[in-house]
């Protein structure tokens, strides 16, 4: 499964992917307003950073504004991958973008239904959000496996993007899924190397070391 870090903070994407952790980066109008920088100037420099896709999602509503703003989008680099929502137009955007061979994320999926058409209008990725739809009361991980189950029984390519991932469990229960890719807070991805018995073990490694008087360097 490959990891997206969720996020348009700098330091945090460089951490990550120095740790080789990173396989692209998702952001949105609302990670950008936290970051406080210029979505164009720190787009650009997150896609020097990582190799892999960067979405940045446009903010229009409209088709031909969508695609006004996807070709400014998609100037800032050759990994930056269009992130549209998914309606009527953001279907009809995606299916433009993708048939002249631009990486496009189809987001706010909710349904399987929704996820249907997505991979019908050709998304590279379709963004459900599973943290969203745990706080509304619904399984996100039963959303996960119905929309794995489609795209199987069709062999459709668009590649499963879990969003809205807020804890280890919704990363554990993705790659058991077999979702494609998922993209968390950094936060959530370093946490995956937490455990207590790791803690307590380096403790007394550490304490037998000391009693040897021995040092390595
Ligand atoms: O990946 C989508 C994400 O940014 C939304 O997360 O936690 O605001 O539902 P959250």
């Amino acid at each position: 499964m490959k990891f997206f870090a969720d996020t348009a903070e700098i330091a945090d994407i460089r951490e990550l992917n120095d740790a080789g952790l990173l396989d692209g980066v998702t952001t949105n109008p609302s990670l950008i307003h936290k970051s406080g920088r210029d979505f164009m100037e720190v787009t650009k420099e997150i896609c020097g950073i990582v190799e892999g896709p960067v979405s940045a999602e446009v903010v229009a509503l409209d088709h031909d504004t969508m695609m006004k703003e996807a070709e400014v989008l998609r100037k800032i680099a050759d990994n930056v991958c269009i992130k549209v929502p998914l309606t009527i137009d953001g279907l009809k955007t995606c299916r433009a973008l993708s048939s002249d061979g631009t990486m496009v994320n189809v987001t706010l999926c909710f349904s399987a239904n929704q996820a249907l058409l997505a991979a019908k209008s050709g998304a590279t990725f379709v963004s459900p959000f599973v943290g969203r739809h745990d706080d509304n009361g619904f399984d996100g991980m039963d959303l996960i496996r119905d929309i794995r189950l489609i795209y199987d029984n069709y062999d459709f390519r668009t590649e499963i993007l879990v969003a809205s991932v807020r804890h280890a469990v919704h990363v554990l229960e993705s790659a058991r899924i077999g979702a494609d890719v998922m993209t968390a807070p950094p936060k959530v991805i370093k946490s995956l190397a937490n455990h207590v018995l790791t803690d307590k073990g380096i403790e007394g490694f550490l304490a037998d070391w000391a009693k040897t008087g021995q040092s390595i360097l």
